[in-house]
């Protein structure tokens, strides 16, 4: 339970180190990264216009605050898939996390276990699955699978994953290809080619399996036999429920932005979706993430959880996909710039303050729990009157 008691808990902690706006502090954190990096994180697919719409999906939706309501005592929790969590929140799989702190992925996870809230780690991840899970503790975690063209190397992932103590898989369908980034085209940056984001594959077994001489001899045939092998175009829904079957954990599907191909998630026997489009990186001009969400709601009917990420950015931006049907949302692109700023600290930082925005936004728009937040509570704009 966080729910804070007063504002003014927030002015009674120390000083906030990192800039309290996430404007301020995107710009904080791109000044410190290197050009390759900025454009890695900061890339969207062509002109970028996914990534607008999922922000002004937000605009267009407006929270109605109800007043003269005793929103005392608030609760924040929420039991997704058999876990108990303190707030709607998990932080995002996000990939290659040593470009923007040497600890990466590890700092990333102690900051999510140190207020409950649960990584769900990348298969791109600059660290092995099994030293994230250490770094974790007993707190929740979550694995990000990207299916491999090598069935064997999804096995032993998943095998690993559970092993490791994983509680759930997000299989990410939507970033079977890199999508059409031209920041990161424009400089030929592709981190792997460097090795980064590889670690999972050089310690599995399956992988090392497929190579003549071990990656510690020769780092350059590793990445080419990683390049061949990464990114399954050729997963079907088939595939995807025989890869379901491969492990005892929860499987949600992430990348989900049409009702039909959420029905088949469930129609496959998958455990959740997430709504997403991949922060804009994947298809230029497709929906904003929150334009999907409602229509995914409807056809899912609460038969399984529906997440929801791609422009979460403040606490208003999550009352709104909580409020449009979402069981928890994801948090992504901002807890880099904590961890670029100041590595477990800094997303430390950025997931109190996250939290306090939203347990305030919760409280002042008139609710005490999530699970009486609707559509009602907010105002959606049409066309006509956004003019
Ligand atoms: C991602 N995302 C991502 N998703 C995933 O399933 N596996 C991954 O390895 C990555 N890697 C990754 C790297 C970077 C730099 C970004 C920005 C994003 C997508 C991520 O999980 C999430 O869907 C988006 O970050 C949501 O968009 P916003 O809210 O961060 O803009």
């Amino acid at each position: 339970m966080f729910a804070m008691d007063r504002l003014e808990d927030v002015f009674l902690e120390e000083k906030s180190t990192l800039p309290i706006s996430i404007e301020e502090l995107r710009a904080a954190a791109l000044d410190e990264l290197d050009d390759d990096a900025v454009a890695f994180v900061t890339g969207s697919a062509g002109a970028g216009r996914t990534m607008d719409h999922n922000r002004r999906g937000f605009e267009r939706r407006r929270i109605v605050p109800r007043l003269v309501r005793n929103v005392d005592k608030r609760d924040h929790t929420t039991t997704l898939l058999g876990s108990e969590l303190p707030a709607p929140l998990l932080l995002a799989p996000i990939g290659l996390q040593s470009l923007y702190h040497p600890d990466g992925e590890l700092a990333t996870a102690r900051a999510g276990a140190s207020q409950g809230v649960p990584t769900i780690l990348s298969s791109t991840a600059s660290h092995t699955m099994e030293e994230v899970a250490e770094a974790t503790g007993d707190a929740p975690a979550w694995f990000q699978l990207y299916c491999s063209t090598d069935d064997e190397i999804t096995r032993s992932f998943l095998q690993r994953a559970e092993k490791a103590g994983y509680d759930a898989v997000v299989v990410t369908v939507d970033a079977h290809l890199m999508g059409w980034r031209e920041a990161t085209i424009n400089r030929k940056y592709l981190p792997f080619l460097d090795g980064d984001g590889i670690a999972n594959y050089i310690e599995d077994p399956a992988f090392r399996d497929r190579l003549d001489v071990p990656p510690e001899t020769d780092l350059e045939n590793a990445i080419r036999q990683f390049l061949d092998i990464f990114g399954h175009s050729g997963l079907d829904w088939n595939q995807l429920e025989m890869i379901s079957e491969m492990t005892d954990l929860p499987v949600l599907v992430k990348g989900i932005l049409h009702p039909e191909d959420a029905t088949e998630v469930i129609e496959r026997g998958l455990d959740g979706i997430v709504v997403s489009n991949h922060g804009g990186r994947q298809v230029d001009n497709a929906i904003g993430a929150i334009e999907a969400l409602p229509l995914v709601v409807d056809a899912v009917e609460g038969r399984v959880p529906v997440l929801f990420d791609s422009g979460i950015r403040r606490g208003a931006d999550a009352f709104i996909a909580l409020a449009l049907g979402a069981d928890a949302v994801l948090l992504g692109r901002p807890y880099l710039y904590g961890l670029t700023l100041g590595g477990e600290d800094g997303v430390r930082e950025v997931l109190k303050n996250f939290l306090a925005d939203l347990d305030m936004t919760l409280a002042l728009s008139g609710y005490t729990s999530w699970s009486s937040v609707d559509e009602t509570a907010l105002h959606h704009l049409d066309e006509l009157t956004e003019r």
